[in-house]
């Protein structure tokens, strides 16, 4: 899984924090130590040059006894742990302290020989132990003799722990800080930003009673109330889509209701004026003349030409007011159907008729009939000198069967693509083709109320393909269904 914003944001703090504050404190304990000790070396300097001045006389009278007694004293300095004093070959002629107790024996090391051609005092840490050498001389300048001191580090050391100790609760304390204010930083910044995002995940999915509760003074804030505002909008627009959307089909039912009524109610008056004419034209048809016979005819089919559109606006306002409850209806079979409902004029027009192994779809039945009936009833209807030859496939594409249904007739000009599946419109005379126009729309309505598209692709000339789609049913594999 991916590191979240917030332990993100807790860690590049901390991280910030201890890098910076880290640096910091090292200088810290590196300018510490060394001050501790560049003050005990200067402290030192000084209590040597001090020791020397006040063995200066002794000295210079021989008085070894007189040196001692001064060493004696300056040991009441307990750092000091031993104090020689040697003559000015470097032979120590008094010594105090700790260590070799001989007396007569020489200074050695780099410090001895250091001292003898210094003019000032001189030092060195050596085996834990800290060493001032330096010479013993006349107010006049001349040297008689030389000093050696040697303190205990155990002092300065104990400073450096304390400070070492120092420091350590400085970082705690400081850890503790950085810690809280990384806490701090991912409440104030990282929390909001996780909550918006979470937020506006679940908007986009759609819960879009989702709100932000965040509310707050900088951009996070109008952050928030801008989303805030994007779902309350999202969430007006698809009421009043719903709402319209609810309108429309309650419109479209009363349309179709009312298109049922209207189609239903007329046949009855359509009917006595049919019957009726031709009843005027049986008794009275000799006694009349041969212009009244004519006008009687044209009456006759005029009426007969109003139930057929009458009876074809029946068909289409029951598409959708009639519709029964989807099964699985086998496209194969359907077609088989169909094709023996066109028998007359598949055999009068000669035509051929192939089909690939068809699914069965969630649908209909009479209605596939009906839309299968059309498209083929056309492909052959529209067709130029040579005998029609029709084919109709299917392939599943997506989520959807994709049907086609080839002819090698008239063609149709692309720019009518859309205009044919509109109800009662047609590109031909009824002398040429005989029909009402309302075959393609029932088809598009058919398609449409599967939750499929129909569209034309063609050329004048050049036959025509109509192309529908039916959602496959889920478990619906590739190729399965198909054949039998
Ligand atoms: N396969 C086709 N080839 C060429 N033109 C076609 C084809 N199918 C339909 N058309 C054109 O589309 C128009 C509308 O077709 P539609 O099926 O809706 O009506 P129709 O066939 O004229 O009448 P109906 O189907 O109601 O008897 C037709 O008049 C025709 O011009
Ligand atoms: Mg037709």
């Amino acid at each position: 899984m991916k590191l979240g914003l917030r332990f993100r944001l807790i860690a590049f703090t901390f991280c910030l924090i201890l890098t910076v504050g880290g640096g910091i404190l090292g200088y810290a304990v590196y300018l510490g130590r060394d001050n501790i000790f560049a003050a005990f070396e200067r402290e030192g300097k000084e209590s040597a040059a001090a020791i020397a001045e006040s063995v200066l006389n002794e000295l210079y009278f021989f008085d070894l006894r007189g040196v001692a007694v001064r060493l004696a004293a300056a040991r009441a300095n307990t750092d000091i742990r031993r104090i020689d004093v040697t003559d000015l070959e470097g032979v120590v002629v008094a010594e105090t302290g700790k260590g070799d107790s001989r007396l007569n024996h020489q200074l050695r090391g780099p410090l001895a020989a250091g001292m003898r051609s210094a003019s000032t005092w001189l030092s060195i840490s050596e085996g834990g132990f800290f060493h001032v050498a330096g010479p013993v001389s006349m107010p006049d300048g001349s040297r008689i003799g030389y000093l050696h001191v040697e303190f205990a580090l155990d002092e300065p050391q104990a400073r450096a722990r304390h400070l070492a100790m120092g420091i350590l609760l400085v970082t705690l304390v400081y850890l503790a800080v950085g810690g809280a204010m990384a806490a701090g930083i991912s409440a104030r910044f990282a929390r909001p930003i996780v909550e918006m995002a979470h937020a506006a995940k679940q908007i986009g999915e759609g819960m879009l009673e989702t709100r932000i509760s965040i509310k707050r003074n900088d951009e996070l804030g109008v952050l928030a109330q801008s989303i805030n505002e994007l779902a309350a909008n999202r969430q007006k627009a698809e009421k009043a889509l719903a709402e319209r959307a609810e309108e429309l089909k309650r419109s479209n039912r009363e349309l179709e209701q009312f298109a049922y009524v209207a189609s239903h109610d007329l046949q009855e008056p359509l009917r006595m004026i049919t019957g009726y004419t031709q009843l005027l034209a049986k008794r009275y048809g000799d006694k009349l003349d041969q212009d009244a016979n004519e006008y009687i005819d044209y009456a006759v089919e005029g009426a007969k030409r109003m139930q057929a559109l009458i009876h074809d606006l029946l068909d289409y306002s029951r598409v959708g007011t009639r519709g029964k409850e989807f099964a699985p209806a086998d496209c194969q079979a359907i077609v088989t159907e169909t094709l023996r409902t066109l028998q007359p004029a598949i055999q009068e027009s000669a035509a051929t008729i192939a089909y690939d192994s068809l699914p069965t779809v969630m649908g209909e039945e009479s209605q596939l009939l009906q839309l299968f009936q059309n498209l083929i009833g056309n492909a052959i209807k529209y067709r130029d000198s040579k005998p029609p030859v029709v084919q109709v496939s299917c392939k599943q594409e997506g989520g959807n069967w994709l049907f086609s249904v080839r002819d090698n007739g008239i063609g149709i000009d692309p720019k009518y693509a859309e205009r044919i599946f509109v109800i009662f419109q047609r590109l031909h005379g009824r002398d040429q083709y005989a029909g009402t126009g309302i075959g393609l729309a029932v088809c598009k309505k058919i398609v449409e109320r599967h939750g499929g598209k129909i569209w034309v692709e063609s050329e004048p000339g050049k036959g025509a393909t109509f192309y529908f789609t039916i959602p496959a049913r889920v478990d619906d594999d590739e190729g399965s269904h198909l054949g039998h």
